[in-house]
């Protein structure tokens, strides 16, 4: 039944009903009928609980449970649009039987869209660059805090979780997502969700799986081995599935060998369901769904945002007969079970107040955390107040604002309206002025860049030049090169060649190339640093927080050592094709083989003997560790111990990595990390470290057998401060 029929009339419509909601929440409510229903009983699993409710529902009301009912500014309105909350999607629930509308927000680095609902959210430091902390804790305050502000913005599901592994750098979205490794972008994004589901929101887990470029994503056929897969994308899902126990998972927009990953039987049942026994419920992305049997009996359990294939075409395939009622039973048990179990029902979601000073001190102690010393030629860095008169910032947007990444992703800086798609978007963060803050006695000034002379004349007549570079990236689309754009290398060349104290800070959504690495003192690498950026970036450059992360991504030196130098483009003819259209491709138009295959990231580098820029696992401190004293404890899990001394005369924590090479039968890259930990010690303090080790993490995918095994043999573990500085080594045998 259609109940409004033009904007203007939903708008009223939704405005009404939010009035009566409103008058109704002020008056005592009668109990509604579901309150002792038998599901209501807390002491039932979410799976029982979910059986209940199926049993009581129309045929109609399951239908109503496995689509979505649009996005707001997406298509037109339809009966059910006064329901939305403002965010990306939502899938009716039964207010009858108590089963709450899932509200759905994106919310990879922050909740999107806020403004459009008048409402505030905090911006974090984008996925990757939480990535380079390490830090589980921080990544459960991470989740935490997202959770919080949905709930507060009226939503009950996150769409963030991304973990794609950059398999390209250049793709658009790697900022969304948490490195190259499997293991540290599995556990940091399991924290993520854990923590964010804590809070009564379902958890979601995306782009699955292997989304690795933005060019052609609607289009393009990833073609790669099972075993490579298993070990690489697939097993940062695992990871992060097994830790945060997400109640859902978003497939992807790309095809798999041959078949769209939202009907693709092989990643949807054989791997998700049956190998690693996920519950929860698999949507589709935004349009990513292509068909009605085929995704329903692969494993697609909810079409977003609308119901082109699982709306009334779906409901004929099951009158016809070519459904099975159990199936769609099974679709919707699944949604039930997921509601249930992140706590939907028994916690019903009120909008509330965001602490905004409360989010704000966590987005900048992340950011803190993120921040990676990259080079420090003779302790340019940190800063002294004392001896710094003259201060050069340098670089677009310095004296106002840090740069945010864009796409679905995008969070609004407070009070702005809601970004266009493709918008740069800078938080009101200033660098200029927590710069100054941090040097209150010094003369500070601002030179844009843009007329690189000018910039170069002040640097000249300054004792530091602090030079801010950005590249923007955005999902949509891929970078061409990894280049600083706008002749930003000319820039900081200029600027490097007036003054020799010259300070690189790097605000980007990923690798960038330096041809200027030699010529500069300093090099920090911010990330897009969110809300509260500058002054995490101020409290580094002066010393205030000592430097501890270490890169989640290898910098390479140029494009051509990429696994592919050359990014592949759909067809033209294709390329055209409009978000409508593309629902009606039945089959990818175009091939990515990805032969490099397990070789992803430092992987490759090490595998192929290609010198990088800065290597995975790679960061600075402003004090010295060393490494000393490994034994390693074979057995069912092996534990590796050793000692880190801070040989410094500063407090510091060290990210300590474990890696292993596998016996050469194994046929693996030559190192793998395996384990790290996060070491603080104070000036001259030693401590000793175990850290232990899950055999899965020592193991490979033995396609043949369809499953994870040890190759019996030699073992060498390696521990240190980086993928490519790791002092102590030691070989076992392992069975
Ligand atoms: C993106 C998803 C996002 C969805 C809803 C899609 O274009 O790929 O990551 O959650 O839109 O906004």
């Amino acid at each position: 039944m259609k109940i409004c029929r033009t904007m203007q009339l939903c708008g009223v419509l939704a405005l009404a009903a939010s009035a009566v909601a409103a008058h109704a929440q002020r008056r005592p409510q009668p109990e509604p009928a579901w309150a002792h229903a038998a599901w209501m009983n807390q002491s039932l699993t979410a799976g029982q609980r979910a059986d209940l409710v199926l049993k009581e529902m129309t045929l109609d009301e399951k239908i109503g449970l496995i689509h979505g009912e649009g996005m707001a500014g997406w298509g037109k309105p339809n009966a059910y649009s006064y329901l939305g909350n403002g965010g990306a999607g939502f899938t009716l629930g039964v207010e009858r039987l108590g089963i709450p509308i899932i509200q759905m927000s994106d919310a990879a680095y922050g909740v999107r869209s806020s403004a459009m609902n008048g409402r505030y959210s905090t911006a974090l430091p984008s996925n990757l660059g939480a990535a380079a902390s390490w830090d589980t804790d921080a990544a459960c305050q991470y989740g935490a805090l997202i959770g919080r502000e949905l709930r507060a913005q009226g939503y009950n599901m996150t769409l963030g979780g991304g973990v794609n592994l950059t398999r390209e750098p250049r793709n658009g979205r790697t900022f969304e997502y948490q490195g190259e490794d499997p293991i540290l972008a599995g556990t940091l994004v399991g924290n993520r969700i854990r923590c964010e589901q804590a809070q009564h929101v379902i958890g979601d887990i995306k782009h699955y799986a292997v989304n690795d470029q933005e060019s052609g994503r609607n289009e393009v056929n990833d073609i790669i081995s099972k075993r490579a897969m298993q070990e690489t994308d697939l097993l940062a899902f695992h990871i992060g599935i097994k830790i945060g126990n997400p109640q859902a998972v978003m497939c992807s927009y790309n095809a798999i060998n041959g078949d769209f990953a939202c009907e693709n039987k092989y990643t949807l049942t054989d791997v998700l369901r049956t190998q690693w026994g996920f519950k929860g419920f698999v949507l589709s992305d935004w349009g990513g769904t292509h068909s009605t049997e085929k995704a329903s009996a692969a494993g697609l359990d909810n079409e977003e945002p609308g119901e082109v294939f699982y709306g009334d075409a779906y409901k004929q395939a099951v009158q016809d007969g070519k459904i099975p009622m159990s199936e769609l039973d099974e679709h919707v048990r699944r949604i039930l079970r997921a509601e249930f179990a992140a706590g939907l029902v028994d916690h019903p979601v009120h909008k509330s107040v965001v602490d905004v000073f409360g989010d704000l001190a966590i987005a900048e102690h992340i950011e803190e955390q993120s921040i990676v010393l990259l080079r420090n030629q003779n302790n340019q860095l940190p800063l002294s107040s004392a001896t710094v008169h003259t201060i050069a910032v340098i670089g677009d947007h310095a004296d106002s604002g840090m740069l945010s990444g864009s796409g679905s992703a995008q969070v609004d800086p407070p009070g702005q309206h809601s970004a266009r798609w493709g918008q740069h978007v800078w938080f009101p963060t200033s660098p200029l002025k927590e710069i100054q803050a941090m040097a209150p006695q010094a003369h500070v000034s601002f030179s844009p860049g843009a007329d690189q002379q000018a910039a170069a004349t002040l640097a000249g007549k300054s004792d530091v030049a602090i030079v801010f570079v950005n590249q923007w990236t955005s999902e949509g689309m891929d970078l061409q090169d990894l280049t600083l754009p706008d002749h930003q290398d000319d820039l900081v060349e200029a600027v490097a060649k007036a003054n020799p104290h010259t300070i690189v800070v790097l605000e980007n959504g990923t690798v960038v190339l330096m041809p200027w690495v030699n010529q500069v003192a300093g090099i920090v690498e911010a990330w897009y640093s969110g809300s509260d950026g500058a002054k995490a970036l101020a409290r580094v450059l002066f010393g205030a927080v000592n430097p501890t992360a270490k890169l989640p991504i290898t910098f390479p030196l140029s494009v051509a050592d990429l696994p592919h130098p050359t990014l592949l483009h759909p067809p033209a003819h294709s390329e055209a094709a409009s978000p409508v259209q593309r629902h009606i491709l039945t089959s990818p138009t175009f091939s990515v083989s990805y032969d490099e295959g397990i070789k992803v990231g430092y992987k490759w580098y090490d595998a192929e003997r290609k010198p990088v820029l800065f290597p995975f696992g790679f960061g600075l401190s402003y004090t010295t560790y060393s490494y000393s004293g490994l034994t390693v404890t074979p057995g069912d899990k092996p534990s590796v111990s050793f000692t880190v001394k801070n040989t410094g005369s500063r407090a510091g924590v060290e990210i300590a990595e474990v890696y292993a090479a596998l016996p050469a039968s194994a046929q693996e890259p030559p190192k793998r990390l395996v384990g790290w930990s996060r070491v603080p010690l104070n000036p001259g303090e030693s401590k000793q470290v175990t850290v232990s080790i899950d055999p899965m993490y020592l193991s490979i995918f033995d396609e043949a057998a369809n499953q994870f095994r040890l190759v019996p043999g030699s073992y060498r573990f390696l521990v240190g401060g980086s993928s490519q500085t790791l002092p102590l080594q030691k070989a076992v045998h392992l069975q």
